[in-house]
């Protein structure tokens, strides 16, 4: 190819911006690609043979192929991606059903809600109905009918939330559910009542100002502590499996003997480790024979009725189930916490 002019650069470029005005296909504009600025296209060659060009006009003529260059690469990517944007435009409304799905995180139950779902089922299996109460409760029903006097530490403003010129409070326990079932219906009663309580203490590893409980008890003729631990031991094998169980005497206003009830470490087998702290053992529950007080209170006959009454602390079962050492993971709802359960 013989060197160009300048002037002849001038007037491929016109015509070669006609021809790019008049396509109107990405095949079109890419023909036009190679035939300008392709490996042997006409802008190429020209560059190519610059060296021919007399010395005194060769920087203008460089220039101007350069310039040239340029130009048709911008009109031609500008063109080129104009059309795909139309193309994409008339395409709206059109849905591949090929295309995979586009992921929707599912969430889940807590893990305190987990436990507790799950003891409800097994406790459910055994014939206890589920019943709630509130978590706003009066001083009566949190502790007078409970038998729990009034100089009781209890009540201590320590342990209490009190609602502010009021004689609310919010519970601290889930036993005011047996006075409001009590009062509400005729024995036999057979119940289990879980839900949230609160309490006014330091909030550290151990402890948080509000957990989670589940009350469980029942009213009938001729119940007796071995129907208690009968039941309460089926519940242990039933979620823990093979672990041992323990009955210690305890003390609670409404209860009458009292026990607390222990379950052999679940880490250790009862040997010690850092979970049952070197003592072979857990706590999970308070219990025992409803005190006749309580039941005179609700106008059911001591002489006729009895029962026994359990109350367990939801976090701590939980936090041992999943080797939990810190009960305020469960109130942060940190996700990257909530996500192991
Ligand atoms: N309410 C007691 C507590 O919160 C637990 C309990 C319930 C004890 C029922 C005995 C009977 O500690």
């Amino acid at each position: 190819m013989p060197p160009l002019s300048e002037g002849e650069v001038g007037q491929l470029l016109t015509s070669a911006l006609k021809e790019i005005e008049a396509a109107s296909t990405p095949e079109g504009f890419n023909a036009l690609k190679v035939k300008y600025l392709g490996r042997s296209g006409v802008l190429t060659l020209a560059l190519r043979s610059l060296k021919e060009v007399a010395a005194e006009v060769r920087p203008k003529v460089g220039q101007a192929l350069n310039a040239a260059k340029l130009k048709l690469e911008g009109e031609l990517d500008s063109r080129l991606s104009a059309l795909e944007a139309a193309e994409r435009r008339s395409r709206r409304g059109f849905f591949d059903y090929t295309l995979p799905g586009t992921p929707m995180p599912l969430g889940h139950h807590h893990p305190l809600v987990k436990v507790s779902n799950e003891i409800v089922r097994i406790f459910n299996f055994m014939g206890f109905e589920v019943a709630t109460g509130p978590e706003i409760e009066s001083d009566y029903y949190n502790f007078e009918a409970l038998n729990i006097p009034k100089d009781h530490p209890a009540r201590d403003m320590q342990d209490t939330f009190y609602l502010k010129d009021s004689e609310l409070l919010l519970r601290t326990h889930t036993s005011p559910v047996q006075i409001r079932i009590f009062e509400s219906r005729k024995p036999p009663v057979r119940i289990l009542a879980p839900g949230r309580v609160y309490r006014h203490e330091a909030i550290n590893a151990r402890s948080y100002s509000l957990f989670f409980q589940i009350e469980g008890f029942y009213v009938n003729t001729d119940v007796t502590f071995a129907d208690l631990k009968g039941v309460l031991n089926a519940f242990v094998s039933a979620f823990y499996g093979n672990v041992q169980t323990r009955f210690r005497p305890s003390f609670f206003p409404f209860t009458e003997p009292s026990a607390e009830m222990d379950i052999s470490c679940t880490l250790c087998g009862g040997k010690g480790c850092s979970v049952c702290k070197y003592e072979g053992w857990l706590e999970i529950l308070g219990c025992g024979m409803i005190h006749p007080k309580v039941f005179r209170n609700v106008g059911y006959d001591p002489e006729v009725w009895n029962g026994y009454a359990f109350g367990l602390g939801v976090d701590r079962i939980a936090m041992q189930k999943y080797r939990i050492d810190d009960i305020r993971l469960f109130y942060e709802n940190d996700l990257r916490f909530l996500e192991q359960f």
